[in-house]
């Protein structure tokens, strides 16, 4: 017989140390680190080691959009626990059926063959080498403002500082950088709709120009990098290009999926059918860790006389893929996906009526409960508080000075450089966005005062 040992219980300020001593604090200089113990989280809070309470205003990582604590989501871990933990993807489960056939039922017509993964930047991973090997050729077109990840081929596809540090050498070669589509700052100093949508057409200049060009990778609501909403002739431009010069068109849904826009799938939002498209994060509402590359079943056709090169130990796993069949049945019971579409409205509004009162803000835009307020120093001439370089180098930022004054309050928010992320669990009330807002509202004031 064993014998048990008893644990000794770890206080709030042990876990953080322990934490903070033996882990890296991701994207971040170590120094300053002091990771925030948390204990709970129930619908859209969580509770700290000291018992306090935070309104989760940009779910988590803008994943957990069914909401902590999901009574069936967490049940179904459990029963697929007690079910079958793990078998070598060359089996078929039981989970892995129902899931897919689920999938058939929420993504684009035309997506039927899966590979699944444990997170966003291996399902690009896949997508990139599906791609390679379908097409015969090399390039990816990714563009300046996205995030896809962090491993070698998902960095290198990333236009975000976050790709800098591993350059040259810690990323995949072959991934060319188009213009990204920003309405309020375009980088091609256009106007909409005199442009008449001028950076689509840039990427089939592009094409022409690269060739040897396998895909286009595209958030087509961009996440982290300033929830950008293309104007609506972009993606069926960008998706006739592809179609005239053979390029696949891979989507990438990890935060932009799974309800977040007031559509299962951001791409719906214009009819647009990509050829691949990855997803992650709300998939299971991130309670387990799971990515997904779809593709048509013209692609999956190739593959039957083509060796499919490419598999993960964790491909398929069980544990993550029942909780996924929970999670989309969940958001099917609670009519999440039309919750966000009919709170949209009521975000809006409120957003903009911050900007009609702070000088600091520059832009609201957003679909579904998925917004960015940007904030800037001048509104005339849009500049921004502080830089890229500023983030990467570990500057204090201006966004982080709010973030601060708000979660001291009880309010958690994500930002990045220069605006907020405001992208609650699609199950929020509208007196916890109010809440929520009104906390945004009221240390706007720090960015107001350093106006010029
Ligand atoms: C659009 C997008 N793609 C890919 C990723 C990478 O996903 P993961 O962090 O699960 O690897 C992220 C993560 O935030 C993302 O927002």
């Amino acid at each position: 017989m064993t014998e048990s040992i008893a644990t000794p219980e770890l206080s709030a300020e042990q876990v953080s140390t322990i934490t903070r001593q033996t882990n890296y604090g991701t994207w971040r200089f170590q120094k300053g680190w002091k990771p925030l113990t948390i204990v709970d989280a129930e619908g859209c809070w969580f509770t700290d080691g000291a018992g306090k309470r935070y309104f989760d205003l940009s779910s988590q990582l803008m994943c957990v959009n069914l909401g902590h604590k999901n009574p069936r989501v967490i049940e179904s871990i459990a029963e697929q626990a007690r079910e079958l933990c793990y078998v070598t993807p060359g089996y078929a489960t039981d989970a892995r059926a129902r899931l897919s056939s689920k999938l058939l039922e929420v993504l684009p017509a035309g997506l039927e063959k899966f590979f699944f993964t444990t997170s966003g930047t291996e399902a690009n991973e896949a997508a990139f080498k599906i791609a390679r090997m379908f097409t015969g050729k090399n390039k990816i077109i990714s563009r300046y403002r996205s995030y896809h990840g962090s491993t070698a081929g998902s960095i290198a596809a990333t236009g975000d500082p976050r790709r800098w540090a591993m350059e040259p050498a810690g990323k995949i070669p072959n991934v060319v950088f188009a213009p990204e589509t920003n309405c309020y700052d375009c980088p091609i100093k256009h106007t909409y709709p005199t442009c008449n949508i001028a950076c689509a057409d840039y990427i089939e200049h592009m094409i022409r120009n690269e060739s040897d060009v396998a895909a286009i990778i595209i958030e087509p609501v961009v996440g982290t990098n300033g929830v950008l909403v293309p104007p609506p002739e972009y993606l069926p431009r960008l998706r006739e290009i592809c179609d005239r010069h053979g390029v696949l068109m891979i989507a990438d849904e990890v935060m932009a999926g799974w309800g977040r826009t007031g559509k299962w799938f951001s791409v719906d939002n214009w009819n647009v059918k990509p050829d691949i498209l990855v997803t992650a994060k709300g998939i299971t509402s991130a309670y387990v860790p799971l990515g997904l590359c779809a593709t048509t079943g013209k692609i999956a056709d190739f593959f039957e006389d083509h060796y499919f090169s490419h598999g993960h130990t964790y491909e398929a796993h069980p544990l993550t893929l029942g909780p996924a069949v929970a999670t989309i049945e969940e958001m099917q019971r609670l009519k999440l996906v039309e919750r966000a579409a009919e709170l949209e409205p009521y975000v809006r509004e409120k957003l903009l009526k911050l900007k009609d009162k702070h000088p600091s803000v520059g832009d609201v835009r957003g679909l579904g409960l998925f917004f960015a307020v940007e904030i800037v120093k001048n509104r005339k001439t849009k500049q921004l508080f502080n830089t890229m370089r500023d983030k990467v180098e570990g500057k204090p930022l201006v966004v982080d000075q709010i973030v601060g004054k708000m979660m001291a309050g009880g309010v958690a928010i994500q930002a990045w450089v220069s605006h907020f992320v405001i992208a609650p669990p699609l199950i929020v009330t509208k007196e916890e966005l109010d809440l929520g807002i009104a906390a945004l509202d009221e240390h706007l004031a720090i960015a107001d005062a350093l106006v010029e």
